[in-house]
């Protein structure tokens, strides 16, 4: 079965009940080809959706049927159209050619096949930019873009947006009421800024409005620092590194407000025309932080992301954070807009995931909140910068090995889709994330192996494994489901977001604060009372001193031992029921014997202030202990770890999703009997999950 383990063939692998079970799936596929009625489409979309993205415009309408057929024998229940098409849709400016894609959407639908329509923004026509220079990007060192390749415009352009205005319209007057068109994307992965004269006069205007005078600006940024004083908001220089970190911050939010002024631009004009049952999304990329992700989702229906795995190795929980951090966007449900056939073509070596990774990719995203997976693309175009990306069908038209992979990942989603419809992870932990205090540790790092990332995972992967369920936050979402919030380096504090974490914990909410956190005001300038900054009162102490490190200190206490990495801080209790949980050893002189974990309890709840980049098991001993002491408990009690639970609940519903990542089976031992929808059968307490399978299970509500 190609969703076996480690590449064997399926007689080595599985055995014959799944193979059974595989060629049940298979038919069930072609029976589908054949049997259904031809308004299927019409009706709602399933709730789990398989999808490719899908170019007609790069063949001829002929080839279209013997595509589509394709799709539909692979249980593809979703295409997403048009972004890129530009000089297709509208080959002279004003000369629109909607016909081509009405007939390929009229095309799919007889397949029973949805659309979600791209704007084909992020690839403007040469006519456009040759007639309208003015709209090109501008690099950061002042070259400007030439036409080519794509994402070559300016997000400020009033004149681009004004073409992006027109050309999202008339796709809504024309699609915004087709029963099959599902939903939008606007543009495509979007991301660099522009440093042309415009944005610098939008950024002035922006700093204008934010800080009123600027005598406010210069008290902010302490500009009198290298003799920066500003007398006029002209003077200020529009960098995106190397400078002022107020500067920096600023640019980073003024960029925001930028692409999300950008995208409302798109969005209002698809809303006047599109029936409210469209969703209007946008693809996002891998831990994107070009701009504030929160930001820019407040004007959409639906977050969604690529998700990528570039080198072929699939690291199943370096994976499931960025789910969660894609379902916290909107803190709902989301899509996958694009993953990979096998392979990709933009790594330094493109190896392909194998097989069996592939359905324990998809079902994953699935676990996490995801209602729809879509393989980027279905056949690469002859020429193109792209031809060597993994597909579902080959230049020949005919299928490639993934495609086979896929089919049988649509087999299953069709089997437990109607299980999920209505379902959503429900955590009682939650990650606080910042892109913030993200940009503000990144403009100074202070040591390079302080990466944003590494850190809020190495937090992230212990918690995931014990809770079973984790979700992802802005500091400023309501906390109050949460019995357990971690906030790993919560750098940029504002008074505001202090308030709303101490009332949380006041409420009986526990708290832990990671290294670097409390260090900066909104403005990047630093808290003089210290770290936490306005939360040192309640945490009874406070920060002496920080240090980067070469080599790893040893630590040891009531948690346990270890060591610290990378960084590590002293830390002074001042209040006296603020107690110490952990103390560095000899180490470097400044650390010896002081402070690194301290806590104190308020009321029902607690704050803890962890100083230290721990190492994975201690990290794992001392976050499992903050765990079980909020009443945290694990989804499923004594899994393998390599065995991944998810649980999506609502409508009424509880399905436990079950992922064997390992290359050995295991067992795992159910709460309550469940019954398995892949492989059918009556309700059990015990899976036995073979290497890399994965098992949908509908439990009772309890
Ligand atoms: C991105 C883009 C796609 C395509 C893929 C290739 O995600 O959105 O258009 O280029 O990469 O992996």
């Amino acid at each position: 079965m190609l969703l076996n383990s480690e590449g064997h063939s399926p007689a080595r692998g599985r055995g014959s009940a799944a193979r059974a079970a595989l060629l049940g799936l298979m038919l069930l596929g072609g029976s589908l080809i054949s049997g259904r009625p031809a308004q299927a489409a019409r009706a709602a979309p399933p709730a789990l959706l398989l999808g490719t993205a899908w170019y007609p415009e790069q063949w001829p309408e002929s080839r279209w049927p013997k595509d589509l057929a394709l799709m539909q024998a692979a249980h593809i229940r979703v295409v997403r159209v048009g972004e890129f098409a530009w000089s297709t849709f509208e080959p002279r400016q004003g000369e629109y050619h909607f016909g081509w894609l009405e007939r390929a959407i009229a095309a799919a639908a007889r397949h029973h096949i949805f659309v979600v329509i791209g704007t084909p923004t992020a690839a403007p026509p040469a006519w456009l930019t040759s007639r309208y220079p003015q709209t090109l990007r501008v690099h950061a060192d002042g070259r400007r873009a030439q036409h080519g390749n794509r994402q070559q415009f300016s997000f400020s352009s009033p004149r681009y947006r004004k073409f992006c205005r027109d050309i999202a319209a008339r796709l809504a007057q024309h699609f915004g009421h087709n029963p099959d068109v599902i939903g939008w994307q606007i543009d495509n992965e979007m991301g660099p800024p522009s440093f042309d004269a415009e944005t610098r006069r939008q950024f002035h205007a922006w700093l204008r409005r934010k800080y009123h005078t600027i005598a406010a600006l210069n008290r902010h940024w302490t500009t009198a620092y290298w003799s920066q004083t500003y007398d006029h908001f002209s003077q200020v220089p529009m960098r995106a590194q190397g400078e002022n970190p107020g500067l920096l911050l600023d640019f980073k939010r003024f960029v925001s407000a930028t692409w999300s002024s950008y995208v409302e631009n798109q969005v209002r004009a698809i809303r006047r025309h599109a029936a409210p049952r469209q969703f209007i999304t946008t693809n996002t990329t891998h831990w994107g932080d070009q701009f504030d992700q929160y930001a820019i989702s407040r004007e959409l229906t639906l977050a969604a992301w690529d998700d990528y795995v570039p080198d072929g190795h699939f690291h199943w929980l370096e994976n499931a954070v960025q789910d969660d951090l894609v379902r916290g966007y909107k803190r709902r449900d989301f899509w996958v807009m694009e993953t990979q056939p096998a392979f990709v073509d933009w790594a330094p070596v493109n190896a392909a995931l194998p097989p069996y990774r592939m359905p324990e990719l998809a079902w994953q995203d699935v676990g996490h909140g995801a209602n729809a997976v879509l393989y980027w693309q279905w056949r690469s175009a002859l020429n193109g910068q792209e031809q060597y990306h993994g597909t579902l069908v080959g230049p020949d038209g005919e299928p490639v090995p993934a495609y086979r992979v896929v089919q049988a990942i649509g087999a299953q989603f069709a089997l437990a889709g109607p299980a999920l419809a209505g379902t959503a992870p429900r955590s009682r932990v939650a990650l606080l994330q910042s892109y913030a205090s993200r940009w503000a540790i990144d403009f100074q790092r202070q040591t390079v192996r302080f990466g944003v990332v590494r850190e809020f995972t190495a937090f992230y992967k212990p918690l995931e494994r014990f809770a079973q369920s984790v979700d992802v936050i802005s500091p400023r979402a309501p906390l109050g489901r949460y019995r357990l919030v971690v906030a790993p380096a919560l750098n940029v504090l504002s008074r505001a977001e202090a308030h709303h974490l101490a009332a949380y914990v006041r409420a009986g909410g526990h708290l832990v604060l990671g290294p670097r956190s409390g260090m900066k005001d909104p403005y990047d300038a630093l808290w003089a009372e210290r770290q936490p900054g306005p939360l040192v009162p309640l945490l009874g102490g406070h920060v002496g001193e920080y240090y980067s490190l070469l080599k790893p200190v040893p630590l040891i206490g009531r948690l346990g031992s270890g060591h610290a990495s990378v960084w590590a801080e002293t830390l002074v209790p001042q209040a006296p029921d603020t107690r110490v949980l952990m103390r560095y050893g000899k180490s470097n002189g400044w650390l010896n014997g002081t402070p690194a974990i301290i806590t104190r309890r308020v009321g029902k709840g607690s704050i803890t202030y962890i100083g230290a980049w721990l190492d994975p098991p201690l990290m794992s001993t001392v976050l499992d202990e903050l765990a079980r002491a909020a009443n945290v408990h694990p989804l499923i009690a004594r899994v393998a770890r390599n065995v991944e639970v998810c649980e999506r609940l609502g409508d009424g519903k509880r399905v436990w999703i079950l992922i064997n990542h390992g290359r050995k089976p295991h067992s795992v031992r159910l709460p309550a009997p469940a019954s398995p929808l892949l492989s059918g059968g009556p309700a059990r307490r015990t899976i036995k999950l073979a290497p890399h399978e994965v098992s949908v299970l509908l439990a009772p509500l309890t």
